[in-house]
Protein backbone atom coordinates (compact mmCIF):
# COMPACT_ATOMS: atom_id res chain seq x y z
CA UNK A 1 0.00 0.00 0.00
CA UNK A 2 1.02 3.14 -1.14
CA UNK A 3 1.03 5.78 2.42
CA UNK A 4 0.50 9.56 1.32
CA UNK A 5 2.00 11.81 3.98
CA UNK A 6 1.30 15.80 3.31
CA UNK A 7 3.52 17.99 4.92
CA UNK A 8 1.37 20.74 6.20
CA UNK A 9 1.08 24.27 8.05
CA UNK A 10 -0.32 27.47 6.90
CA UNK A 11 2.67 29.58 8.80
CA UNK A 12 5.35 29.43 6.35
CA UNK A 13 9.20 29.03 7.43
CA UNK A 14 8.86 26.11 9.70
CA UNK A 15 10.36 23.50 8.03
CA UNK A 16 7.73 21.81 5.50
CA UNK A 17 10.24 21.73 3.01
CA UNK A 18 13.30 21.13 4.44
CA UNK A 19 11.36 17.93 6.42
CA UNK A 20 9.61 16.76 2.93
CA UNK A 21 13.26 16.58 1.62
CA UNK A 22 15.05 15.22 4.01
CA UNK A 23 12.69 12.99 5.31
CA UNK A 24 12.02 11.72 1.74
CA UNK A 25 15.45 10.87 1.29
CA UNK A 26 15.68 9.47 4.38
CA UNK A 27 13.02 7.31 3.45
CA UNK A 28 15.10 6.13 0.20
CA UNK A 29 18.41 5.30 2.28
CA UNK A 30 16.16 2.65 3.61
CA UNK A 31 15.07 1.11 0.28
CA UNK A 32 11.64 3.17 -0.06
CA UNK A 33 10.44 4.19 -3.14
CA UNK A 34 9.59 7.69 -2.44
CA UNK A 35 7.92 10.27 -4.66
CA UNK A 36 7.70 13.92 -3.10
CA UNK A 37 5.72 16.37 -4.91
CA UNK A 38 6.26 20.52 -5.10
CA UNK A 39 2.96 21.87 -4.39
CA UNK A 40 4.47 24.96 -3.22
CA UNK A 41 4.87 27.83 -6.27
CA UNK A 42 8.04 28.90 -4.45
CA UNK A 43 9.64 25.60 -6.20
CA UNK A 44 11.87 24.99 -3.10
CA UNK A 45 11.87 20.90 -2.91
CA UNK A 46 13.00 21.17 -6.55
CA UNK A 47 15.68 23.70 -6.54
CA UNK A 48 16.71 22.16 -2.65
CA UNK A 49 17.37 18.45 -4.82
CA UNK A 50 19.32 20.68 -7.16
CA UNK A 51 16.82 21.10 -10.38
CA UNK A 52 16.62 24.31 -12.53
CA UNK A 53 13.26 25.36 -12.47
CA UNK A 54 12.23 26.94 -15.56
CA UNK A 55 13.25 23.85 -17.52
CA UNK A 56 9.38 22.50 -16.32
CA UNK A 57 6.79 24.51 -18.13
CA UNK A 58 4.16 22.17 -17.21
CA UNK A 59 5.35 20.01 -13.99
CA UNK A 60 2.72 19.71 -11.27
CA UNK A 61 0.52 22.41 -12.49
CA UNK A 62 -0.31 20.66 -15.40
CA UNK A 63 -1.28 17.92 -13.28
CA UNK A 64 -3.37 19.84 -11.33
CA UNK A 65 -5.11 21.53 -13.82
CA UNK A 66 -5.57 18.29 -16.47
CA UNK A 67 -2.97 19.71 -19.00
CA UNK A 68 -0.32 16.91 -18.46
CA UNK A 69 0.13 13.67 -16.48
CA UNK A 70 1.69 12.81 -13.57
CA UNK A 71 4.20 9.89 -15.25
CA UNK A 72 5.39 12.68 -18.00
CA UNK A 73 6.65 15.35 -15.35
CA UNK A 74 8.44 12.88 -12.65
CA UNK A 75 12.15 13.28 -12.82
CA UNK A 76 14.47 10.60 -10.70
CA UNK A 77 17.13 13.00 -8.57
CA UNK A 78 20.32 11.99 -7.37
CA UNK A 79 18.93 9.72 -4.51
CA UNK A 80 18.78 6.64 -5.54
CA UNK A 81 14.88 5.90 -4.65
CA UNK A 82 14.14 9.46 -4.79
CA UNK A 83 11.40 10.72 -7.37
CA UNK A 84 10.04 14.07 -7.39
CA UNK A 85 7.20 15.90 -9.61
CA UNK A 86 8.62 19.43 -9.39
CA UNK A 87 6.46 22.68 -9.52
CA UNK A 88 7.10 25.81 -11.25
CA UNK A 89 5.94 29.80 -10.74
CA UNK A 90 2.40 28.65 -12.15
CA UNK A 91 1.13 26.87 -9.85
CA UNK A 92 0.62 30.44 -8.14
CA UNK A 93 -2.53 30.76 -9.94
CA UNK A 94 -3.56 27.32 -9.37
CA UNK A 95 -5.21 28.22 -5.94
CA UNK A 96 -7.55 30.47 -7.67
CA UNK A 97 -7.63 28.62 -11.32
CA UNK A 98 -9.70 25.28 -9.12
CA UNK A 99 -11.86 27.28 -7.85
CA UNK A 100 -13.71 27.00 -11.11
CA UNK A 101 -13.16 23.65 -12.29
CA UNK A 102 -14.66 20.25 -11.93
CA UNK A 103 -13.68 18.08 -9.20
CA UNK A 104 -11.62 21.20 -7.63
CA UNK A 105 -10.98 19.23 -4.68
CA UNK A 106 -9.78 15.97 -5.89
CA UNK A 107 -7.72 16.48 -9.12
CA UNK A 108 -4.35 15.83 -7.44
CA UNK A 109 -6.17 12.32 -6.08
CA UNK A 110 -7.26 10.95 -9.61
CA UNK A 111 -3.95 12.67 -11.41
CA UNK A 112 -1.77 10.16 -9.02
CA UNK A 113 -3.97 7.18 -9.57
CA UNK A 114 -2.11 5.45 -12.54
CA UNK A 115 1.74 5.86 -10.60
CA UNK A 116 0.19 5.42 -7.32
CA UNK A 117 2.09 1.78 -7.29
CA UNK A 118 5.04 2.74 -8.30
CA UNK A 119 5.73 4.13 -4.89
CA UNK A 120 5.67 2.97 -1.11
CA UNK A 121 5.71 6.66 0.03
CA UNK A 122 4.28 9.92 -1.53
CA UNK A 123 4.93 12.87 0.15
CA UNK A 124 3.09 15.98 -0.56
CA UNK A 125 4.96 19.76 0.47
CA UNK A 126 2.15 22.11 0.64
CA UNK A 127 2.49 25.93 0.32
CA UNK A 128 2.02 27.95 3.21
CA UNK A 129 -1.57 28.39 2.74
CA UNK A 130 -5.10 26.49 3.65
CA UNK A 131 -6.06 27.61 -0.34
CA UNK A 132 -7.06 24.35 -3.11
CA UNK A 133 -3.97 23.35 -3.46
CA UNK A 134 -3.32 22.14 0.00
CA UNK A 135 -6.70 20.93 -0.02
CA UNK A 136 -6.19 18.84 -3.21
CA UNK A 137 -3.36 17.61 -0.94
CA UNK A 138 -5.08 16.59 2.03
CA UNK A 139 -7.89 15.36 -0.01
CA UNK A 140 -5.15 12.83 -1.64
CA UNK A 141 -3.10 12.18 1.82
CA UNK A 142 -3.42 9.45 4.42
CA UNK A 143 -1.64 11.20 6.97
CA UNK A 144 -0.44 14.69 7.81
CA UNK A 145 2.77 15.87 9.11
CA UNK A 146 2.84 19.44 11.24
CA UNK A 147 6.40 20.81 11.06
CA UNK A 148 6.31 23.01 14.11
CA UNK A 149 8.92 25.68 14.70
CA UNK A 150 9.97 25.87 18.28
CA UNK A 151 9.18 29.72 18.81
CA UNK A 152 6.70 31.82 21.18
CA UNK A 153 2.93 31.10 20.33
CA UNK A 154 2.60 28.39 17.71
CA UNK A 155 -0.07 26.52 19.09
CA UNK A 156 -3.02 28.84 18.14
CA UNK A 157 -1.98 28.36 14.29
CA UNK A 158 -1.81 24.59 15.05
CA UNK A 159 -5.12 23.52 16.53
CA UNK A 160 -6.25 25.77 13.69
CA UNK A 161 -4.89 23.52 11.08
CA UNK A 162 -5.90 20.22 13.31
CA UNK A 163 -9.67 21.98 12.91
CA UNK A 164 -9.58 22.15 9.21
CA UNK A 165 -8.01 18.53 8.61
CA UNK A 166 -11.12 17.27 10.98
CA UNK A 167 -13.28 19.34 8.57
CA UNK A 168 -11.26 17.64 5.35
CA UNK A 169 -11.70 14.40 7.21
CA UNK A 170 -15.67 14.86 7.31
CA UNK A 171 -16.50 16.31 4.27
CA UNK A 172 -13.99 14.44 1.80
CA UNK A 173 -11.52 12.17 3.10
CA UNK A 174 -12.23 10.08 5.57
CA UNK A 175 -8.81 8.49 5.71
CA UNK A 176 -6.94 11.46 6.33
CA UNK A 177 -5.26 11.43 9.55
CA UNK A 178 -2.21 13.49 11.96
CA UNK A 179 0.85 11.21 11.81
CA UNK A 180 2.41 13.71 13.91
CA UNK A 181 3.47 17.18 14.97
CA UNK A 182 7.49 17.37 14.20
CA UNK A 183 9.55 19.96 16.43
CA UNK A 184 11.93 21.55 14.12
CA UNK A 185 15.08 23.61 14.35
CA UNK A 186 15.29 23.48 17.91
CA UNK A 187 17.55 24.63 20.33
CA UNK A 188 17.97 23.24 23.63
CA UNK A 189 20.08 26.67 24.44
CA UNK A 190 17.02 28.69 24.03
CA UNK A 191 14.41 28.75 27.08
CA UNK A 192 11.46 29.22 24.65
CA UNK A 193 12.50 26.57 22.70
CA UNK A 194 11.82 23.79 26.32
CA UNK A 195 8.39 25.60 26.84
CA UNK A 196 7.30 25.49 23.42
CA UNK A 197 8.40 21.43 23.57
CA UNK A 198 6.53 20.95 27.11
CA UNK A 199 3.37 23.09 25.73
CA UNK A 200 3.23 21.00 22.76
CA UNK A 201 3.63 17.73 24.16
CA UNK A 202 1.33 18.66 26.92
CA UNK A 203 -1.33 19.38 24.50
CA UNK A 204 -1.39 16.72 21.18
CA UNK A 205 0.44 14.12 23.45
CA UNK A 206 1.33 10.61 21.41
CA UNK A 207 1.25 12.77 18.66
CA UNK A 208 4.47 14.38 18.62
CA UNK A 209 7.11 12.98 17.37
CA UNK A 210 9.75 12.00 19.92
CA UNK A 211 12.66 12.80 17.63
CA UNK A 212 13.14 16.47 17.69
CA UNK A 213 14.78 18.48 14.21
CA UNK A 214 18.02 20.38 15.85
CA UNK A 215 18.51 23.65 14.09
CA UNK A 216 21.84 22.89 11.92
CA UNK A 217 23.69 25.03 9.92
CA UNK A 218 24.44 21.56 7.97
CA UNK A 219 20.49 21.38 7.17
CA UNK A 220 19.99 25.30 6.01
CA UNK A 221 22.82 25.00 3.46
CA UNK A 222 22.76 21.39 1.97
CA UNK A 223 19.69 23.12 -0.36
CA UNK A 224 22.26 25.57 -1.62
CA UNK A 225 24.04 23.01 -2.77
CA UNK A 226 20.79 21.03 -4.30
CA UNK A 227 21.54 17.94 -2.03
CA UNK A 228 19.40 16.31 0.91
CA UNK A 229 21.26 16.79 4.86
CA UNK A 230 22.05 12.95 4.05
CA UNK A 231 24.23 13.26 1.26
CA UNK A 232 25.94 16.84 1.73
CA UNK A 233 26.60 15.65 5.54
CA UNK A 234 25.75 12.14 6.57
CA UNK A 235 26.83 12.76 10.14
CA UNK A 236 25.41 16.15 10.70
CA UNK A 237 23.10 16.31 13.81
CA UNK A 238 20.35 17.47 11.20
CA UNK A 239 20.48 14.35 8.50
CA UNK A 240 20.66 11.95 11.75
CA UNK A 241 17.68 13.41 13.05
CA UNK A 242 15.49 12.83 9.89
CA UNK A 243 17.04 9.36 9.72
CA UNK A 244 15.26 8.34 13.03
CA UNK A 245 12.22 10.52 12.31
CA UNK A 246 12.53 8.38 8.87
CA UNK A 247 12.66 5.23 11.39
CA UNK A 248 9.53 6.58 13.84
CA UNK A 249 7.56 6.93 10.98
CA UNK A 250 8.09 3.11 9.34
CA UNK A 251 7.48 1.85 12.87
CA UNK A 252 4.50 3.76 13.09
CA UNK A 253 3.30 2.59 9.14
CA UNK A 254 4.51 -0.32 8.76
CA UNK A 255 4.35 -2.03 12.33
CA UNK A 256 1.37 -0.42 13.42
CA UNK A 257 2.52 1.61 16.25
CA UNK A 258 0.32 4.32 16.05
N1 LIG B 1 16.75 22.14 11.16
C1 LIG B 1 17.08 23.29 10.58
N2 LIG B 1 18.21 23.94 10.91
C2 LIG B 1 18.53 25.12 10.34
N3 LIG B 1 17.78 25.75 9.41
C3 LIG B 1 16.64 25.16 9.04
C4 LIG B 1 16.23 23.91 9.59
N4 LIG B 1 15.02 23.57 9.04
C5 LIG B 1 14.73 24.56 8.17
N5 LIG B 1 15.70 25.51 8.16
C6 LIG B 1 15.72 26.73 7.36
O1 LIG B 1 14.56 27.49 7.67
C7 LIG B 1 14.02 28.08 6.49
C8 LIG B 1 12.57 27.65 6.32
O2 LIG B 1 12.52 26.25 6.10
P1 LIG B 1 11.56 25.62 5.01
O3 LIG B 1 11.72 26.29 3.70
O4 LIG B 1 11.74 24.17 5.08
O5 LIG B 1 10.15 26.02 5.62
P2 LIG B 1 8.73 25.93 4.91
O6 LIG B 1 7.74 25.68 5.99
O7 LIG B 1 8.76 24.99 3.77
O8 LIG B 1 8.58 27.42 4.36
P3 LIG B 1 7.40 27.93 3.37
O9 LIG B 1 6.20 28.04 4.23
O10 LIG B 1 7.91 29.24 2.87
O11 LIG B 1 7.24 26.91 2.29
C9 LIG B 1 14.91 27.66 5.35
O12 LIG B 1 15.84 28.66 5.09
C10 LIG B 1 15.61 26.40 5.88
O13 LIG B 1 16.89 26.20 5.30
MG1 LIG C 1 8.16 25.25 1.77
Amino acid sequence: MTEIIAFANQKGGVGKTTTAINLGSSLAAIKKRVLLIDLDSQGNAGTGLGFVRSSHPQSVYGVLMGTATAAENILSTAVPGLHILPSTQALAGAAVELVDVENREYRLRDALQPIMEHYDYILLDCPPALDYVTLNALTTANHVIIPLQCEFFPLEGVLHLFNSIKGVREKWNSNLDVLGVLLTMYDRRYGITREVEENVRATFGDKVFKTVIPRNVRVAEAPSHGKPALFYDFNSTGAQAYLRVATEVVQKLENGEL
